[in-house]
């Protein structure tokens, strides 16, 4: 039994502990009455209920008012702050506890029937052991709390692209969240009625089951955490966790981690990537999608505002962090966004760095570990060029600048973050929610590098490419528990979130030329590299239009580049530098290939190599002694 199971007190005869009239004067209707007619998932509904032993059952009907009442009944447990109206309308500020503050990948795991389908990227238990280590984990882990029943729809709800969940969970900051970051409520019930599409089971808990009378901490989480998929039974089960990735079942547990699996199966891509449109001063839009690992610039990069000099160009943003792409009739790769939010990281998001966020984020959105201003705003560190003289920083001491200096601590938390609504973007794409997808001319693949990687260059065709993506390095960053500023290979920024053996993966990505009449191009850059005083060689953010640039124009077949024993890259005349002066001595040093930090590269491909050996593709190891040659 687990140590929650154990002090827990004995479970109520039934589930008849609820108010049922107290709930219809607060709710306008009975939250423990099923809004389903399914009885599947009626039955597993009661079932999860008798092992987790909620206090109560909320049936999810995803409505404004529904939403309202949870964020007033967390402002009165202290879960979240109501943010000042005339500053910040229709925004809640929520601390997480300093031990639940990003993804967990040594706890996350993948519960295929056998430890060669997970594959070494991906930590492995047996499914059975681990079936049964959940149940006691779960067994009264609700105790004290309301079990939401959370659906959600992953895609338009109602289209055929989309893909259908069912979270259980006994936090009401999900239930919030998830209704930004995704489709919820009374539609997706409508659909899971119509029994067309299979539900994937979602189970959450924080893990914290109160005893009678006990009161609630504002941000309950356990100190052990799960975060485990069984790919066959298309399951998810996450135990101890309240925040982002770990918790929000929707985004990279399904959305990536099962949907990956669901991709291989049915011939399409669940990927780490942003999709935005870029329109020309013609008018002609091109699509573009890119890889970039966690906190490596994804969001910032789909919202783009082209800087001066690039006038009457426009970038549209139709997701900032998956992508499913699949093939169309003729043999096009098209994307979709299956998310409907941007969770996005507060640090460095500024007026200046990236307007559209700001834009997106001043209303309706959730801020969790960034800090609280006296005014009852939020601030983090790149915000502003001024500090604010003092504030409540992410852990809930004062801060000020001066305190700040003295200790090295940070207002916000490095993986502070913001949960707004896609629709509020300025530039959201007026196809954001087609269910056919935007037609996607280009990949990037990129990352967080301060040495060896130029600005940008492209591969050569198809498997050369996929080779790039592969074999693609990044140092880590907060977004994940562990050391940052560590170069770790990190193919096409899937290695937390590929739900299957890596090899197999690459070998999906080769066989996907198949299915495509016309390949999109494939490319790679690198906005953090450094000069020997370990400063940016490159001004980033609004001047990754110039790359883009290129980028569309070399998809467009019109841009010349050289050729070089990586891939093409531009010459310094092939890039608009009007509005910027960046010289070419500049910018052959960002560009710089140097053969020795390349060959040692290479060698660093191998470490990836020695583990996937006996499933890479034969393409792949084609690629890469074809590198080795040109090296
Ligand atoms: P996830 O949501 O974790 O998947 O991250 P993401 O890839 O969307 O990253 P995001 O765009 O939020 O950027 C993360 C950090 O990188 C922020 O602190 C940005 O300020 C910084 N960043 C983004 N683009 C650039 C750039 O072009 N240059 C530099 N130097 N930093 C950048
Ligand atoms: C990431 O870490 O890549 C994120 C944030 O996008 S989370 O949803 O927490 O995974
Ligand atoms: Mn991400």
């Amino acid at each position: 039994m687990s140590e929650a199971a154990r002090h827990a007190p004995p479970m109520p005869s039934s589930l008849e502990v609820v108010d049922r009239n107290g709930g219809r004067s607060l709710w306008g209707r009975d939250p423990s009455q099923p809004l389903s007619i399914n009885t599947h998932l009626v039955r597993w509904v009661e079932k999860m209920a008798r092992l987790t032993r909620p206090a109560a059952i909320h049936w999810v009907d995803g409505s404004q008012q529904e939403y309202d009442i949870l964020c007033r009944q967390m402002v009165e447990k202290g879960t979240f702050i109501k943010l000042s109206e005339d500053l910040w309308p229709g925004c809640f500020y929520a601390r997480s506890d300093p031990g639940d503050v990003a993804r967990v990948e040594n706890r996350t795991f993948i519960c295929s029937h056998s430890r060669a389908m997970a594959g070494p990227n991906n930590n492995w238990e047996d499914p059975y052991k681990m079936r049964r280590e959940l149940k006691e984990l779960f067994a009264g882990s609700m105790q004290g709390r309301t079990m939401y029943v959370l659906p959600f729809s992953m895609g338009p709800t109602g289209t055929p692209v989309s893909q259908i969940g069912v979270e259980l969970t006994d936090s009401p900051y999900v239930v919030v969240n998830m209704r930004i970051m995704t489709r919820i409520g009374l539609p997706v019930f409508k659909e899971i009625d119509k029994d067309t599409k299979r539900v994937v089971p979602c189970m959450h808990t924080v893990g914290v089951p109160l005893a009678p009378g006990q009161k609630d901490v504002s941000w309950p989480c356990n100190p052990t955490k799960y975060i485990v998929h069984f790919p066959e039974t298309r399951e998810i089960w996450s135990y101890g966790s309240g925040y982002g990735g770990n918790a929000l079942l929707g985004k990279k547990c399904f959305a990536l981690r099962i949907a990956s699996n669901l991709a291989r199966d049915n011939g399409w891509m669940a990927e780490h990537m942003l999709i935005l449109g870029v329109e020309s001063p013609s008018g002609e839009k091109t699509y573009v999608a890119a890889a970039f690992p966690s906190a490596c610039g994804k969001t910032n990069l789909a919202m783009l505002v082209p800087p001066d000099g690039l006038e009457g160009w426009k970038v549209w943003t139709v997701g900032d962090d998956i992508a499913w792409l699949r093939p169309d009739s003729n043999g096009r790769l098209r994307a979709i966004n299956p998310e409907a939010g941007f969770f996005g990281v507060a640090a460095g998001t500024s007026e200046k760095t990236n307007p559209n966020a700001m834009a997106t984020l001043a209303r309706n959105t959730v801020f969790t570990n960034t800090a609280l201003t006296p005014e009852g705003g939020v601030w983090w560190e790149g915000m502003t060029d001024e500090p604010p003289a003092e504030c409540i920083d992410w852990r809930g001491e004062r801060w000020t600048p001066e305190i700040a200096k003295r200790t090295g601590a940070t207002a916000s938390h490095p993986n502070a973050r913001f949960t707004a609504p896609a629709s509020q973007c300025p530039t959201i794409d007026p196809a954001w929610e087609d269910p056919e997808g935007v037609p996607i001319s280009a990949i990037v693949f990129g990352g967080r590098r301060a040495t060896t990687m130029p600005l940008v260059y492209q591969a050569f065709n198809w498997s050369s490419g996929v080779y790039v993506g592969a074999t693609m390095g990044s140092e880590t960053t907060a977004a994940a528990a562990g050391a940052v500023g560590k170069v770790r290979r990190d193919p096409m920024a899937m290695l937390p979130f590929c739900g299957y053996h890596m090899g197999d993966y690459f070998r999906h990505w080769i066989l996907m030329q198949r299915s495509l009449s016309e390949t999109p191009r494939i490319f790679h850059v690198n906005w953090f590299r450094k000069d020997e005083n370990g400063q940016f060689l490159w001004p980033g953010f609004r001047e990754n239009m110039r790359v883009l640039k290129w980028i569309v124009d070399r998809a467009r077949g019109r841009a010349v580049g050289k050729e070089t024993p990586i891939g093409w890259m531009p010459h310094y005349e092939d890039i608009e530098w009007k509005g910027l002066d960046f010289s070419k001595e500049r910018f052959d040093k960002l560009q710089a290939f140097d053969r020795s930090a390349w060959r040692a590269e290479v060698m660093e491909h191998e470490e990836l190599f020695f583990d996937l050996h006996d499933r890479l593709p034969s393409e792949i190891i084609y690629e890469r002694e074809l590198l080795i040659c040109r090296l």
